[in-house]
């Protein structure tokens, strides 16, 4: 159950610039690139409890990851703050209900 709300549509619209600024070099939606695709984070995270998963997004975002996914780490992104770093993650596990061709 999720129990945070999507952000609002013009907020979803600087939210997806900003992924495709700082994120989609290594991410794709549904498929792996040097790192894992959101759709497949957003599905192993989803079903967690909400604050608890939203909190742990939010610091992976920021401060990168290592171990979760495979042998290359994720470097910490300096340039994301803590309120985008949320935000992301809230897209990120609304992500989790839908399908590729839904959203792209
Ligand atoms: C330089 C490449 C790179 C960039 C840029 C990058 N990532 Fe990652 N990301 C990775 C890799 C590699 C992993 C897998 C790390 C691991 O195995 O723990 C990962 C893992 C993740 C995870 C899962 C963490 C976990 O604990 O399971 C999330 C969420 C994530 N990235 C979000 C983002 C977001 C949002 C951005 C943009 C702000 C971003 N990433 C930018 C490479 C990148």
């Amino acid at each position: 159950m999720l129990i945070f709300n999507p952000p609002a549509k013009a907020d979803t619209v600087a939210l997806m610039d900003l992924v495709q600024a700082q994120c989609l070099s290594c991410h794709q939606m549904d498929r792996k690139r040097v790192g894992p695709p959101f759709r497949e984070i957003a599905q192993r995270y989803a079903p967690g409890p909400g604050q608890e998963t939203l909190a742990y997004l939010q610091r992976q975002i920021q401060q990168g990851s290592r171990g979760n996914w495979g042998a290359i780490p994720m470097p910490a992104q300096n340039r994301i703050s803590a309120d985008q770093a949320q935000a992301i993650a809230v897209w990120l596990l609304s992500l989790a209900n839908t399908t590729s061709k839904e959203s792209s």
